[in-house]
């Protein structure tokens, strides 16, 4: 129980939130509890609006809970980010935490390269410039650094997007919906580029998706969510996954 308890990177805790438009209440969140594994690469399911954009808001710090701890291990201690000050979140944004989004959310007036030396010099890494670009090389991005996001497909754009998110060697890598806007090629790669983050460089990470398929094919683990609690977490066996695709295509 212990060195299990001790491994985990994320710890959630009866997490609330509630949104207020005029009037109405909308709960985004009700009571949700979560341990995440250093290293795990999980996706997290479930239908439109049942809160998972919100809970990984609120992993990246990006959006505060009304009840409920975030527990998150880094510089080898477990931290309640909900207990942060404005100044200390901006910081764990900066440097602890890669953020992926659908719609990649580039800065348009810088070109691949900036974009990703921008993160690298928040971060405060060393080489800000030379690891950019050997980190946008790897990703098979050699002849866009120079280019602008409108002058790059949205699977490139994503790539450098991902290359942001990695730059500055976060403990956790968050990933909303990151090929809503790509056909299934595209995904293809995407997906295959996140999973060598977690095979390659050991980062956790956690995919928000609706694609079913997807995320049979390249997680082992998901985590089902509806109406802001977690209804299942399964752990899918190879030989499972290889069926359920041979299945679908006959
Ligand atoms: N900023 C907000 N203001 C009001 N309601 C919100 C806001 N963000 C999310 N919600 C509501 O919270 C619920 C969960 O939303 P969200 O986390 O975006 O779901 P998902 O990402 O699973 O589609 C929805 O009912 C949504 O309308
Ligand atoms: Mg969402």
């Amino acid at each position: 129980m212990e060195s299990n308890y001790e491994n985990n990177q994320i710890k959630v805790e009866n997490l609330y939130k509630t949104y207020k438009l005029g009037n109405i209440e909308y709960s985004a969140l009700n009571g949700i509890s979560l341990f995440i594994e250093k290293g795990a690469f999980k996706m997290i399911l479930g239908p439109s609006g049942c809160g998972k954009t919100t809970l990984l808001n609120m992993l990246g710090g990006l959006d505060s809970p009304d009840k409920g701890s975030i527990l998150i291990k880094f510089n080898g201690k477990y931290k309640n980010i909900t207990e942060f000050s404005k100044k200390e979140l901006t910081q764990y944004r900066r440097e602890k935490i890669g953020i992926i989004f659908q719609f990649y959310n580039l800065i348009p007036i810088l070109t691949a390269l900036e974009n990703v030396e921008l993160a690298a010099r928040f971060s405060g890494i060393m080489n800000p410039k030379l690891k950019s670009k050997e980190l946008l090389e790897n990703f098979g991005l050699a002849d866009k650094v120079n280019h602008y996001p409108n002058q790059m497909s949205g699977g490139e754009q994503q790539r450098v997007a991902i290359a942001r998110a990695l730059i500055k060697d976060p403990v956790l890598i968050l990933a909303d919906e990151p090929t809503g806007n790509l056909d299934t090629k595209k995904s293809d790669e995407i997906y295959k580029l996140l999973k060598s983050l977690s095979e390659d460089y050991g980062k956790t990470i956690l995919i928000v998706t609706h694609d079913e398929d997807m995320a049979d094919k390249y997680a082992q683990n998901h985590i089902h969510i509806r109406d802001g609690t977690l209804i299942k977490e399964e752990q899918k066996a190879h030989h499972d996954i290889y069926m359920n695709n041979i299945n679908k295509k006959l």
